[in-house]
């Protein structure tokens, strides 16, 4: 979903894709390896001499990160650690993408980057390992913590919940927990707006953590709610319970990420999320 979109935001540059799948499509060169194969990653990287790297590649259903536990250590720790031993080698940083569910969500307060992390969740434990494995191996990185991500690509919360209006099922969605709803186009374009101004950025906060999300907080149901609305459905959602629900894996109540150090340091401040999902929702219309 995030890869996509960060092609189409950094078509100036000289791109090349490695991933699980076959590529086509994204119109950029493109390796299949499983990036948990340390021999694998050093040999894609050597070919391709990265200068920067953006690692996307995750193990992203987080119910079944529950049960297939190796499935997602391997995919969302031990992929990063073989990430970061070759790009290091290339003193080239890597851009790793982290979430807000390594936290409990348990404060009142926003979660600022130094909060320590509790994941609630195998899928949050995982990543949490990962932002640590990416600091232990010593070379140049950059952390993005993201949330609540939709886009054109993939699975994404809007588009389950229009695919369900459309078809008249009744729709119930959790209220009592609250995020930032974030639209992957404007993290891509945010990472290229950095990039075009400064092409040495990444190595000038290497090791540093930052949040970023679309402004303002919602629920999912508050979220259900404005994409129905945007979309043209007088409906409005059932509002139920997290505990309702019963998920496999738990989701904290309240990460809502802060995004003070984020303006300060790069000078990034994204939109508020009802304005980039009213994008969406036209884009998404217009492509119908
Ligand atoms: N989605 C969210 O709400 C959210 C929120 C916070 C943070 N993030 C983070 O943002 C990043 C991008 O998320 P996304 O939603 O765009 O993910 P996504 O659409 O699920 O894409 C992840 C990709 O990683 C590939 N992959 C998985 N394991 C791999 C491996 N061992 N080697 C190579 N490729 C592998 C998958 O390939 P297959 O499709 O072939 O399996 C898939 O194409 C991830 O790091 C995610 O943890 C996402």
């Amino acid at each position: 979903m995030l890869g996509h979109d960060l092609i189409d935001a950094l078509k100036p540059y000289d791109l090349s894709g490695v991933g699980l799948g076959e590529g086509s499509g994204l119109g950029i060169p493109y390796e299949t390896a499983d990036l948990s194969e340390q021999a694998l990653v050093d040999q894609c990287w050597d070919r391709i001499r990265p200068e920067l790297v953006f690692h996307l590649a995750a193990f992203t259903n987080v119910d079944l990160c529950e049960t297939e536990r190796d499935l997602a250590s391997l995919a969302n720790t031990k992929a990063v650690e073989c990430v970061a031993r070759a790009s290091k080698r290339h003193q080239a940083p890597v851009v790793f993408f982290s979430t807000d569910f390594i936290f409990d969500g348990f404060q009142e307060r926003e979660y600022v980057e130094s909060d320590t992390p509790n994941p609630l969740s195998y899928y949050g434990a995982t990543k949490r390992d990962a932002e640590a494995a990416l600091k232990a191996c010593g070379g140049p990185y950059v952390t993005f913590r993201i949330c609540w991500l939709y886009g054109a690509r993939g699975r994404s919360f809007p588009a389950s919940i229009l695919a369900q209006a459309e078809k008249g099922a009744p729709l119930k969605v959790v209220a009592d927990q609250v995020g930032r709803p974030t639209y992957t186009r404007d993290v891509c374009n945010a990472l290229s707006r950095l990039l075009s101004a400064d092409e040495k950025i990444f190595h000038r906060v290497a090791g540093e953590t930052f949040h970023l999300a679309n402004d303002g907080t919602a629920s999912w149901a508050d979220f259900a709610d404005e994409t129905l609305r945007l979309a043209g459905y007088s409906v409005k959602v059932e509002r139920i319970t997290a505990a309702q629900l019963n998920r496999p894996a738990k989701r904290p109540a309240h990460a809502v990420l802060s995004l003070v150090k984020t303006q300060k340091i790069l000078g990034l401040r994204l939109r508020p999320w009802q304005a980039a999902l009213a994008d969406f929702i036209r884009e998404r219309q217009n492509s119908k």
